[in-house]
């Protein structure tokens, strides 16, 4: 956590008086909402962004979350400043560090797990059989899926859930091995869902039994998109630990008003290449999370370990994504656009986040001799670092997944805003390269914004 811990948001604990209910959230690093439980369940630290409500009382001893964060990071929405420059940033965080620090004293209500806490499992329908997840499905407001081994072309299918049912992945959840593009291993849908996860639990992908360096561009077929996640209406997914998913993890599609926070995604496993990739590494396409036709979905408080996109959105509105750590992927994208079912993507911020040796920072792509729209972008307190290929990038010239030089106007790119943008690339990178199209791109404006250590190619406006 200790990545993590250094982008925080900071809390501002409040209105405690609500309880919260079972296997919500109660704490962490951010959290506004209640920080104590019902009657029978207790408040369970489960990492600096997340503490839980638990069923049982606490058999461990009460300890404050001090939540060591270093308050180096501010929210964008405290950020008032217009014109952000690196002093005024700095300021903002001296006076954010002092509200923290009142903050976090005021809440004393978490409790830090240890291995003496009762298992968190048990409540509701408890299922220990892949074959008994449909019938819970079907008629259990709150299910525990404990060490489900779900067996080869298999679907943990979570479409049918009741309406605000939670679902809690406990223990150790592995999927048999299915060497097909289009097998989802786990779908969910629903309305004012809540999917999470109990103390020390792991969802495994089983990677290694399917990379081989090139994802879905080759190689032998498998599972495209791990966790599918469609046509949900207010659903919450919090607190998961997701590892070696096949090719993508997340694929978000026609939801409104998601949810999706305290996510732990580590394919770290995969950056190694394997007997089959060819000295690349073996995990390839592994994007965290890719957001399409979707409305109001926040993404926070994040820890994204892979090989390709961070977080891309590819369509949809008001989509806010906040308190990410990216490590060792493509960066933060909107794109490609164009020449897909859906090609608007309007009102997208990215806030408060850090990207680790990756291949670029900030990134918006559009697919050549498309048509499409992207507007209202904000990419604000942004800190690269290890940045091989380019930290702000704006193409326009995108065909068949790469470049092409000659970049085209039909997907119109407007109101674009890097504020507080900063770090540092490789030498062979660019810090900014912005290929737009004749008279396809306006409004784009740079505050506080610096990024150094390569080279610049702007072919539209100033580069900072
Ligand atoms: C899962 O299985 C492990 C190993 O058998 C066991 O120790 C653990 O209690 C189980 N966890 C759950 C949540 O059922
Ligand atoms: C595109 O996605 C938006 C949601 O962001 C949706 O309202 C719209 O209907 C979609 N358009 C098409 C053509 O599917």
């Amino acid at each position: 956590m200790k990545k993590a811990a250094a982008i925080a948001a900071l809390a501002l604990a409040s209105g405690t008086a609500a309880q919260q209910t079972a296997y919500g959230q109660c704490g962490g690093v951010g959290w506004t909402g209640p920080t104590s439980c019902v009657s029978g369940w207790t408040c369970v630290y489960s990492n600096d962004y997340y503490s839980q409500c638990v069923q049982g009382s606490a058999a461990t001893t009460t300890k404050t979350t001090t939540t060591k964060t270093s308050t180096t990071k501010t929210t964008t929405t405290k950020t008032t400043t217009t014109s952000s420059t690196k002093t005024s940033s700095t300021k903002t965080t001296t006076t954010s560090s002092t509200k923290a620090t009142t903050t976090l004293s005021t809440s004393k209500t978490t409790t830090k797990a240890t291995t003496t806490s009762p298992p968190p499992t048990g409540a509701g329908c408890l299922v220990t059989a892949y074959a008994s997840i449909s019938s819970a499905v079907k008629s259990c407001s709150l299910i525990t899926l404990s060490n489900i081994s779900a067996p080869p072309s298999s679907t943990i299918d979570l479409q049918k859930l009741l309406p605000s049912a939670t679902v809690v992945f406990a223990g150790l959840t592995t999927f048999g091995v299915t060497a097909n593009d289009d097998f989802d291993p786990i779908v969910i849908s629903g309305n004012n869902i809540l999917i999470t996860g109990a103390a020390g639990h792991t969802i495994d992908g089983g990677g290694p039994n399917y990379w081989d360096g090139q994802g879905s561009n080759g190689g032998s077929s498998k599972p495209d998109h791990f966790i599918v996640v469609k046509k949900t209406s207010n659903a919450r997914i919090t607190n998961l630990n997701i590892k070696n998913w096949p090719v993508h993890c997340f694929d978000m599609t026609g939801n409104e008003y998601l949810t999706v926070s305290g996510l732990n995604l580590d394919n770290s496993d995969g950056d190694a290449a394997n007997s089959k990739s060819g000295g690349d590494p073996a995990a390839h396409n592994s994007d965290g999370f890719d957001i399409s036709s979707s409305d109001y979905v926040t993404l926070e408080n994040i820890n994204v370990h892979n090989q390709d996109d961070c977080v891309a959105v590819t369509s949809g509105t008001h989509i806010t994504v906040t308190g990410m750590y990216c490590y060792g992927g493509h960066g933060l994208s909107i794109g490609s656009i164009g020449g897909k079912s859906n090609n608007t993507v309007d009102t997208v911020t990215f806030s408060n986040s850090q990207i680790v040796n990756s291949e670029n920072g900030c990134r918006i792509k559009t697919n050549s001799g498309t048509t499409g729209t992207v507007k209202n972008v904000v990419y604000s307190g942004i800190t690269l670092s290890g940045i091989t290929d380019y930290g702000i990038d704006v193409q326009q010239d995108y065909l068949n997944g790469g470049p092409t030089g000659d970049p085209t106007n039909g997907v119109t790119i407007s109101g674009v805003s890097f504020i507080d943008v900063t770090g540092t690339v490789s030498s062979s990178a660019y810090d900014y390269y912005i290929l737009c199209g004749s008279g396809s791109c306006s409004g784009f404006t740079f505050s506080g914004t610096s990024i150094t250590g390569g080279k610049t190619s702007c072919n539209y406006g100033s580069c900072p």
